[in-house]
């Protein structure tokens, strides 16, 4: 994954836990680098052993850091250092969730050997249904924080984000969240 995931998961942790904290973790995680660069990809074992290695130092788990870092992603990284990219996805939550599916083709032109994921979104005029296509395993929590992070990003704290359905249950090739307006 880009150096940008990497290098948020730090400020992440730095930003909440502080500089000590952080340098355990990258003891912890022992990478040969943690010395990230935004665009450059490295491989996906630096990202999963960076939430390991937090997930032990902070006596959690995986899922619950992965699910943190979704939400941190939304509020504390895309927005403020892409928020023309953001606010222009659209004005309204549910605009901006029927335009998912296009969103990282806009990544991708700062970002071109990107591995994006995949979105399918289904408006039934109420609630919504997101498919969540990934080729990587394991991130589901990652994106259910970021779902909770546009809720918050558009002042929609009501709507509840659940995932329905895991990749892997009932034949699916995907993981199904729902976004459920009351
Ligand atoms: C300005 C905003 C955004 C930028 C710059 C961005 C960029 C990225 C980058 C660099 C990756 C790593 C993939 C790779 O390096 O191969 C990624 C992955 C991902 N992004 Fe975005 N993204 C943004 C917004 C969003 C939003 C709004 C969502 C909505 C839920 C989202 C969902 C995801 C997910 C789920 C992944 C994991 C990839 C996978 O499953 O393989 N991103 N994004």
């Amino acid at each position: 994954m880009y150096g940008i995931i990497n290098q948020s998961i730090q400020q992440l942790i730095i930003t909440e836990f502080g500089e000590e904290t952080w340098l355990k973790v990258v003891q912890e995680s022992k990478l040969d680098t943690t010395d990230f660069e935004n665009h450059e990809v490295y491989d996906d074992t630096y990202t999963y052993a960076l939430a390991e290695a937090a997930a032990k130092i902070l006596n959690t788990d995986i899922n619950t850091i992965l699910n943190r870092f979704g939400e941190f992603w939304i509020m504390d990284i895309s927005i403020k250092k892409y928020p023309a990219l953001m606010y222009g996805g659209g004005t309204t939550l549910k605009e901006f969730m029927n335009n998912l599916p296009k969103f990282h083709n806009r990544v991708a032109l700062s970002y071109p050997n990107l591995t994006a994921p995949e979105f399918k979104v289904i408006d039934d005029g109420n609630n919504l249904q997101i498919e969540y296509h990934s080729q990587r395993d394991g991130l589901t929590p990652m994106m259910n924080g970021m779902l909770i992070g546009l809720t918050k990003m558009f002042n929609q704290e009501k709507v509840v984000v659940e995932l329905i359905s895991n990749k892997g249950e009932n034949g699916l090739t995907y993981d199904l969240f729902r976004m459920t307006w009351s």
